[in-house]
């Protein structure tokens, strides 16, 4: 949600701060700005659309002035005013002295306006961020130096924000502070940088300070002080990201979906690597601190997350469920924060996120914590504020996800949940030896596996060419197979905008069956074991009202092609491991249904990849 990023150094400014936009892209993409301090005044460009619109307002290369050496730039996901030039940022202050960017939603952002309209501020935009600009330079009445004035106007903020500011009358400091929302310094020599998240800087720096909440920066070319609200000094660790900057490529794919899908053997490779290290030795998760005792205590277990990674939660629960028999709640952190916490020492609250940033999931953690949970986040981003808020860590090493759509950190999400099922029943000592050695055995055999389904891509293009017309899609499975059908029909609307939505099969006949016609394909996720006869008999009832079928199984039975219009074969698989199986095909369907209707499809509209706002 919003992309921040600021430079102070000797460099010329705005291609850092377009290339660190360009890295941020997936933050928000609806309107896009920078300021920057130029001829002794600051200057703001900006403009409504994709980054490509300021870069065209900009200039070919968008060198703008060489002599800039202090800039603050932002790409915006609106929340307060339509996405127009008037509301990107950065805004200004009435005296155009002061340039704010900021991510996150200022709740008493209407009580100050009125209280600053009142003292002669005039607001230009519809945006909660003007206030901000508008609240410094009041404050500067009394607080004449920059850094005090922007410390005591946070004291009056209310809800979540990342800032940068930049003074026109200062312009060798570069301000950051951050409440509820990502911010980070980069560190540089004689040149330092803020970004939203590590890739907008990654190109020029390794070593950042990662800011915690209630804590501001002053940034200069060759210091960087930071302090708490209150103005006492903080000692921060400068940390090295471990990332190179040709994760941030698309390598030759055409999109960062298409990219990050084709990464899933090495992904899983990755999440295994040094936690099953044979399928004869207990698996090792070092950062999870569940003891046997702690275990013994356990009454409950929720696990809460957002969108991608709550259909993982889904089905991590199946599997908890099923390796340990402790139930299991999910529920989506949205609904977690709006109603009584019951959580307490005795419960094990577990959050699910790609970013580590989502701001609901990190209300519900912190609520379950102050309620006494042990709270353990699997995360893709070790460094993000879940990650270090977390009792207890179960990172999924997917390697930075770029596109919107999460593909490559779901499946390492259900890889996790594997390793943490049977971790937990190897603790428990809840399943036969013979069992968990099996489910090892099947763990080391999934990447090969997915390969396979990537080299098959062929069919499931076909597949999309066939059905990339229709106007509504719909998903069946059962079981442990549920949570694929949902976040199939999740990939498919949320890049290509066709209504899908995803149904247990048992479900169908109790009112969405009243939808079907031949206009409708409905995909039924048909894995052998459990429930593959009743999935089968659903497909049958859809059949008979002239559903267009597509069938995603590892059947050979011949009876499937009365039934069906399509058939994707995958390889066989114990069912209980197959959502890793049936997932990928889901991903590329989606992916070759966008492209064939020419989506964005590593940057849908209305979305952005971190959703840091409630
Ligand atoms: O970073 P998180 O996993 O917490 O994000 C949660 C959702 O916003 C995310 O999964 C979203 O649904 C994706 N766009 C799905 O592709």
């Amino acid at each position: 949600m919003c992309g921040i990023v600021g430079y102070i150094g000797s460099k010329s400014v705005i291609p850092i701060l377009i290339n660190g936009l360009s890295k941020l892209e997936y933050r928000g993409y609806d309107s896009a700005g920078v300021a920057v301090y130029k001829g002794g005044e600051i200057e703001t460009y900006k403009a409504q659309g994709k980054l490509q619109k300021l870069k065209d307002l900009l200039g070919t290369n968008g060198n703008g002035d060489n002599a800039n050496k202090i800039g603050i730039g932002h790409i915006r996901w609106a929340t307060h005013g339509a996405p127009t030039e008037i509301n990107a940022h950065p805004h200004v202050s009435c005296c155009k002295k002061i340039a704010i960017v900021h991510n996150g939603i200022i709740e008493n952002f209407k009580e100050l306006k009125e209280e600053l309209t009142k003292k002669g501020h005039v607001f230009v935009s519809q945006t909660d961020t003007e206030t901000i600009a508008h609240l410094i330079e009041e404050n500067l009445k009394t607080h004449p130096d920059i850094f005090d004035a922007v410390r005591h106007s946070l004291k009056k903020l209310e809800g979540a924000y990342a800032i940068g500011v930049v003074y026109k009358d200062n312009p060798d400091i570069l301000i950051a502070a951050r409440k509820n929302a990502p911010l980070i310094v980069g560190i540089g020599e004689n040149e330092n940088y803020i970004g939203s998240d590590v890739p907008a800087i990654l190109e020029y720096t390794k070593n950042v300070i990662y800011l915690d909440d209630s804590e501001i920066a002053e940034i200069k070319a060759d210091d960087v002080k930071i302090y708490d609200f209150d103005g006492n000094v903080i000692k921060k660790k400068i940390e090295c990201v471990p990332w190179e900057p040709v994760a941030l490529s698309k390598m030759g794919y055409k999109h960062f979906m298409l990219k990050e899908i084709h990464e899933q053997p090495d992904v899983i490779r990755q999440t295994l690597s040094e936690r099953l290290i044979s399928s004869d030795l207990p698996l090792q998760l070092n950062e999870v601190k569940l003891t046997k005792e702690s275990l013994k205590k356990l009454n409950r277990i929720q696990i809460i997350a957002c969108g991608t990674s709550l259909h993982a939660a889904m089905a991590g629960k199946y599997l908890i469920e099923e390796f340990i028999g402790i139930p299991v709640d999910i529920e989506a952190s949205s609904e977690y924060i709006y109603k009584r916490t019951i959580s307490s020492a005795n419960s094990l609250v577990i959050g699910v996120s790609q970013s580590g940033e989502t701001a609901d999931t990190i209300t519900a953690i912190r609520q379950a914590k102050a309620e006494g949970a042990h709270a353990l986040v699997i995360t893709n981003r070790v460094d993000s504020t879940m990650a270090r808020e977390a009792d207890s860590l179960l990172p999924i090493n997917a390697g930075i996800e770029v596109s919107v759509a999460a593909t490559k950190s779901y499946t390492a999400q259900l890889i996790a949940f594997y390793l943490l099922a049977i971790y937990l029943a190897e603790i428990k000592e809840a399943l036969p030896a013979k069992d968990i050695i099996k489910f090892k055995e099947q763990l080391f055999k999934l990447p090969q596996q997915v390969e396979i389904i990537l080299g098959n891509k062929t069919e499931i293009k076909r597949c999309a060419r066939k059905f990339h017309n229709a106007k509504d899609f719909i998903f069946i499975a059962r079981g442990i197979n549920f949570p694929a059908a949902l976040e199939g029909a999740l990939k498919l609307k949320e890049i290509s905008y066709i209504n899908a939505t995803g149904y247990p099969a048992g479900e169908l006949k109790h009112g969405p069956i009243a939808m079907l016609e031949d206009t409708i394909p409905v995909l039924a996720i048909l894995m052998p074991g459990l429930v593959y006869e009743k999935v089968l008999s659903n497909s049958e009832e859809a059949k008979a009202r002239d559903a267009k079928m597509i069938a995603l199984t590892s059947s050979n039975d011949k009876h499937l092609e009365s039934v069906f219009d399509f058939i994707i074969k995958i390889p066989d698989i114990d069912e209980i491991f197959s959502p890793i199986l049936t997932t990928i095909p889901l991903q590329l369907l989606a992916y070759y249904i966008a492209e064939f209707l020419g989506k964005d499809v590593d940057q849908p509209r209305n979305l952005a990849k971190s959703v840091t706002v409630e």
